[in-house]
């Protein structure tokens, strides 16, 4: 509604300037390109949604968690009505300038980028569908917690491990298949973030280094500039460096956490997973 009242005055005048005759090109075409400056030119393009989700990942999730489904911080993107947004243009907004007196901060990326990272969610945005899981939230905690092992690395709700990303409202939004692909392959996901954008995979890249000392370190990328970087080990322990007083530095193609054979855990045991990470606490 909002909308089409700010649009209305625009096209009332484009009209009355084509039946004037001569000086329609003019609003014409301003009304075409304020059209065209609505729309998202990557909707639907499945390799910006894939640089996009790097982008996500890297700027959005510590605050709307990694598949936006919400977080601690911030409200999920992708179910249900959004209380700032009627349209892309709208997203392209308050992604730019932030919402004031909130968290939501401004931000300063292109908008080719910011714009990537619209189509990605706005592609989550229309598959999502209630999810069809059977199984039950105590032994998806158990798991978690137990043999797993997924709080050793990962945070659900405020409590377990920093090293691989915030958990939190994840399973709200992840379908079964992408967890389960997720779970079982974690390198393959990985590399396709990875390789979306370069080098981007979200504050998770992960890296090999050996220290002025001699130490081998593996660990993921927490920040990286041209001539510093800083590395969490899977202690949970910060490592800051000079880039030229290493011995050795890699980029790892590959995803730190390990990859869940059938063996290790049963389907049964990943959708008892994916139930504990989508519904609070059974009181
Ligand atoms: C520091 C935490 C934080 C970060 C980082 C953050 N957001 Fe937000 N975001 C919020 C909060 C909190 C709100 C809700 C503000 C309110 O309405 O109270 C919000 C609201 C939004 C909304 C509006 C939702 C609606 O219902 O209309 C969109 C869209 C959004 N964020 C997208 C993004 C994107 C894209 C990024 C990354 C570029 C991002 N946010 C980064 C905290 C954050
Ligand atoms: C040794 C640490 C470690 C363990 C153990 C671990 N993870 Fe991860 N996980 C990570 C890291 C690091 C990432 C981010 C990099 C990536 O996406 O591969 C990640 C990413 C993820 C993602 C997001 C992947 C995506 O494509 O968005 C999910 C979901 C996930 N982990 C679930 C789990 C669950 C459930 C368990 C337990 C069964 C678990 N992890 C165990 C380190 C770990």
């Amino acid at each position: 509604m909002r909308t089409l009242a700010r649009r209305l005055p625009l096209l009332v005048f484009a009209i009355v300037a084509v039946v004037l005759g001569s000086t329609s090109a003019i609003p014409a075409l301003a009304l075409a390109e304020e059209e065209e400056r609505k729309q998202n030119p990557y909707k639907g393009n499945p390799d910006d949604i894939l640089v996009g989700k790097g982008l996500f990942r890297y700027y959005c999730a510590g605050c709307h968690g990694m598949e936006g489904g919400g977080g601690f911080r911030g409200p999920d993107l992708v179910r249900g009505q959004l209380t700032h947004v009627v349209d892309d243009h709208d997203m392209l907004e308050v992604v730019r300038n932030g919402i004031q007196g909130t968290q939501m901060p401004p931000q300063t990326l292109p908008d080719s980028n910011l714009w990537r990272m619209i189509a990605f969610i706005t592609d989550l945005r229309s598959k999502a569908r209630p999810q069809e899981l059977s199984g039950d939230w105590e032994s998806g905690r158990e798991i978690f917690n137990g043999k797993g092992f997924c709080s050793g690395c990962h945070m659900v709700r405020g409590e377990g491990g920093r090293f691989g990303p915030d958990l939190t409202g994840l399973g709200n939004t992840r379908p079964w298949e992408s967890f389960q692909e997720a779970m079982r392959e974690p390198s393959a996901q990985f590399k396709n973030v990875l390789q979306a954008d370069g080098r981007m995979a979200g504050g998770y890249e992960s890296v090999r280094l050996v220290t002025p000392a001699g130490e081998r370190i593996t660990g993921v990328v927490r920040n990286e500039d041209t001539y510093t970087i800083q590395v969490l080990d899977q202690e949970e322990n910060y490592h800051s460096y000079r880039k030229s007083e290493l011995r050795e530095l890699t980029h790892l193609e590959h995803s730190l956490m390990p990859a869940y054979s059938e063996s290790a855990l049963s389907d049964q045991e990943l959708m008892d997973l994916l139930i504990f990470l989508t519904r609070p606490p059974e009181e």
